[in-house]
């Protein structure tokens, strides 16, 4: 099979639920799958080279849930974190999230310092949870933080430019996916980095999270590699995906 990588990586895991109550069973079965799923994946990544993964692993619209899924998700959070901290040390693999962590309980705020601490030495794969976030609140706190530098006298409002404002966002400098995959079957982006994926190619699949494998993943690269990669150019000005990525379209 032949494989482009992308460096930068996002992935909706979506379907814990339905895989489960297709089986009859409950919804939480489908999230400690799709939590084992996750495991493997992150570390399929690192094997094969993805600089930056970004997992949606809870979006501020999940907050609305019925307060035991929303219970249980916390639980299995902490337990990945307390479980698999020393194991992404091992494989080099360097943590952080964003979203609105204040919404967090205590004990995950604690689970994720140690984790982000523990593991901010590593050079491998820097693996990004997607907490509490929503596209559109990230876009609105990079604007509030703008508006205040404004107001204090800080910032002038004719600096403002699209690389100020990237400036504002939670996500890593230059954290625009080359590819995006949405598990599940549903086609759409559900409020994930609404500014990062302006010019990220999309990959969606019929498969359900719990039932996502390396082989999907591989599969998924495959079709990335078929895609032509233009950023608003024309084709002639496009030679092969590393240098479609180095570009920057502002
Ligand atoms: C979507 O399935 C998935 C979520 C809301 C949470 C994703 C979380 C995990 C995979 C587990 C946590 C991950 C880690 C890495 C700790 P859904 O419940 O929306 O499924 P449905 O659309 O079939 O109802």
């Amino acid at each position: 099979m032949n494989l482009t990588i992308p460096k930068k990586l996002a992935i909706i895991m979506d379907g814990n639920g339905r895989w489960a109550e297709r089986r009859g069973l409950p919804r939480s079965y489908g999230h400690i799958k799709g939590t084992r799923v996750a495991k493997k994946i992150i570390l399929d990544c690192a094997e094969l080279g993805v600089e930056t993964l970004a997992l949606y692993a809870f979006s501020t619209e999940n907050w609305n849930r019925p307060q035991q899924e929303v219970n249980l998700l916390m639980r299995i959070l902490n337990r990945y974190l307390h479980r698999e901290t020393e194991n992404l040390v091992k494989k080099n693999i360097r943590f952080s999230v964003v979203g609105q962590l204040s919404k967090l309980p205590s004990d995950i705020l604690r689970a994720i310092e140690h984790a982000i601490d523990r593991t901010s030495h590593c050079s491998g794969l820097h693996l990004i949870f997607g907490l509490s976030y929503g596209g559109r609140w990230e876009i609105t706190e990079a604007c509030r933080s703008i508006a205040e530098k404004i107001q204090s006298g800080e910032l002038k409002v004719h600096q403002i430019n699209e690389k100020l404002f990237e400036e504002h966002l939670m996500t890593p400098k230059d954290f625009s996916p080359d590819l995006v995959i949405r598990t599940s079957g549903e086609i759409r982006v559900s409020n994930f980095l609404l500014w990062q994926i302006a010019y990220s190619e999309f990959y969606f699949t019929p498969t359900l999270w719990p039932d996502f494998s390396k082989s999907d993943l591989l599969l998924a690269f495959e079709n990335y590699r078929r895609r032509h990669r233009r950023f608003g150019l024309i084709d002639s000005a496009i030679v092969n995906h590393d240098q479609a990525a180095s570009l920057k379209v502002l």
